[in-house]
């Protein structure tokens, strides 16, 4: 408790920039439609406000993950805590993250994803910390906002599980 949050996004600029994403996946996906995994829990409020401003049909499916603790954290092995309820084949499948820092969360789910055949597979992020990736070979199709490498939260985003409902991103000052 007694941690400070400085607004480093705004509401109202987060909210622009997912306008923008949101017509540009529109433009891009027209004529097809676009299966979206969020990733539970951070990437439930981005999901939400993106998929209100996609206008080609949205599906939605969830997937939370969660790294191994510990000295196999660096293996960039991540365990599936609740698995997607549909089957990807021949999907337009776009995951939709909160943050992307080291990349081997998305590294390896994109891996698994891939086995289940969908027809293509992008990823949208709210936020990305490039200064942090260990794996580089993570491409990301859609970025709302390039950070430094400082702890955030909000708009999904926790520390210590709170924090999640504010509507603007912010940094921690501990
Ligand atoms: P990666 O596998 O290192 O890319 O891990 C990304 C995950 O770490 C995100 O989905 C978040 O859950 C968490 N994370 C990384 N940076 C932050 C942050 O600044 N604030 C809150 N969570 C973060
Ligand atoms: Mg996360």
């Amino acid at each position: 408790m007694g941690e400070k949050i400085r607004v480093l996004v705004p509401e109202e600029e987060v909210e622009a920039k997912i306008r923008e994403v949101g017509a540009q996946i529109s433009r891009d996906y027209a004529g097809r439609s676009v299966h979206l995994i969020s990733i539970l829990k951070g990437g439930v409020f981005f999901t939400c406000e993106l998929a209100k401003n996609i206008t080609v049909p949205v599906s939605l499916d969830f997937m939370a993950v969660s790294s191994y603790g510990g000295d196999t954290k660096s293996s960039g092995v991540v365990k599936i805590v609740k698995d997607l309820d549909e089957p990807l084949q021949g999907k337009d499948v776009l995951i939709v993250e909160d943050i992307i820092d080291s990349g081997r969360t998305l590294a390896h789910l994109v891996e698994v994803l891939k086995q289940r055949n969908p027809g293509s597979i992008r990823i949208c992020t709210l936020l990305d910390k490039p200064s942090r990736r260990v794996k580089k070979q993570v491409v990301v199709d859609y970025t709302c906002f390039t950070i430094p490498d400082e702890f955030v939260v909000g708009y999904g985003l926790d520390y210590d599980q709170k924090y999640r409902n504010l509507p603007y991103i912010g940094v921690v000052e501990f």
